[in-house]
């Protein structure tokens, strides 16, 4: 019997890897080419010898991470106490009767679906209460002892919602609310035949003397949500600028987008964006980066290629959202 599990592109042991110090992405196929391609890099801080050794560093974490994620996610599984256990499990009573009303009716025009600019919407998607409650329950996970993984490779400080026990409320939201909005509101080529049929989800945060902005950048997904949860912050905007190379499109301007606690921002993935830095406090926001596995088959977002070898991943993990057909017993 065949069945279908989900895979990584092999570009991720290769492709994008960021480095924080030059503040670019760079890819790696051998040293000699690496010394070729990242000579305009090298600086009086940075050695062609540094930059490699930070690139070792990046392959060999992106290797190891499904399995170190497993081990995290057994032992939150095992030994945390939430604080709130009800949050984990979805419940439409999270949601704001107004994201409630905008899906129910996607095509039709509603006062609270704002279309800010091309592709980019913004609408109430949670309760004043759950947000309260689940920032609560962030900050109580944060200041556990349980470990950590970090969200991605541009984002220090955040939690993995998937490894924290998130991703059948998430499987949720997405197949029942977000992949229909997206199918009204993007066409085709953003969802693709399949739909919406995987995520990741995490959380980042941005305070004064941690993280304070992120670079411009585009996301490793078909659509993104990204929900202000709080807390009290000044600044911190989100600004668009024009689509990543798949997807060009001329642009004019950047736009910004002020983001407050509750509301959603839905962007397709490669609509190049960035935050600007916060002036006070902090800020907590949920990120879902969702993927159309029919889109990801053709061509990888993240080496611009049709995938030429798709890696399983384990069956508790959506790995980069492409699938395929393997021999089951
Ligand atoms: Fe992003
Ligand atoms: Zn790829």
């Amino acid at each position: 019997m065949m069945k279908k599990v989900f895979c990584r592109c092999s570009c991720y042991f290769k492709e994008n890897i960021y480095l924080q110090q030059v503040d670019a992405h760079v890819h790696y196929i051998n040293d000699e080419q690496f010394r070729q391609d990242y000579k305009n890099l090298v600086s009086s801080e940075n050695s062609i010898e540094q930059l490699l050794s930070l690139v070792y560093k990046e392959i060999n974490r992106r290797e190891n991470l499904d399995a170190e994620a497993r081990k995290r996610k057994d032992q939150i599984s095992r030994e945390y106490q939430p604080l709130y256990p009800e949050l984990y499990k979805f419940q439409s009573k999270f949601l704001s009767e107004k994201f409630k009303e905008i899906c129910s009716q996607p095509k039709s025009s509603n006062e609270y679906l704002q279309r800010l600019s091309n592709g980019i919407y913004s609408m109430p998607v949670f309760t004043k209460e759950f947000c309260t409650q689940f920032l609560e329950e962030l900050k109580h996970f944060e200041a556990s002892p349980m470990p950590k993984g970090r969200p991605n490779s541009m984002n220090n400080y955040g939690i993995l919602l998937d490894e924290l026990g998130f991703t059948s409320f998430i499987d949720e939201l997405r197949n029942q609310y977000l992949n229909p909005l997206a199918q009204a509101l993007f066409s085709d080529g953003y969802v693709g035949s399949t739909g919406l049929d995987s995520h990741k989800a995490f959380i980042v945060s941005y305070k004064i003397g941690e993280d304070v902005d992120l670079s411009y950048h585009y996301d490793n997904a078909e659509i993104t949500l990204n929900v202000s949860i709080g807390d009290q912050f000044e600044g911190g905007d989100l600004y668009f600028g024009t689509m990543a190379k798949a997807h060009r499109t001329v642009f004019s301007n950047f736009t910004f987008v002020e983001h407050k606690p509750t509301i959603g921002v839905l962007h397709r993935g490669q609509h190049l964006h960035g935050t600007e830095p916060i002036k006070s406090g902090e800020r907590y926001n949920l990120i879902i980066w969702m993927r159309s596995s029919s889109i990801r088959n053709q061509l990888c977002p993240m080496c611009w290629k049709k995938p030429e070898c798709l890696i399983p991943v384990d069956s508790d993990n959506y790995g980069d959202g492409m699938i395929k057909s393997i021999e089951s017993n």
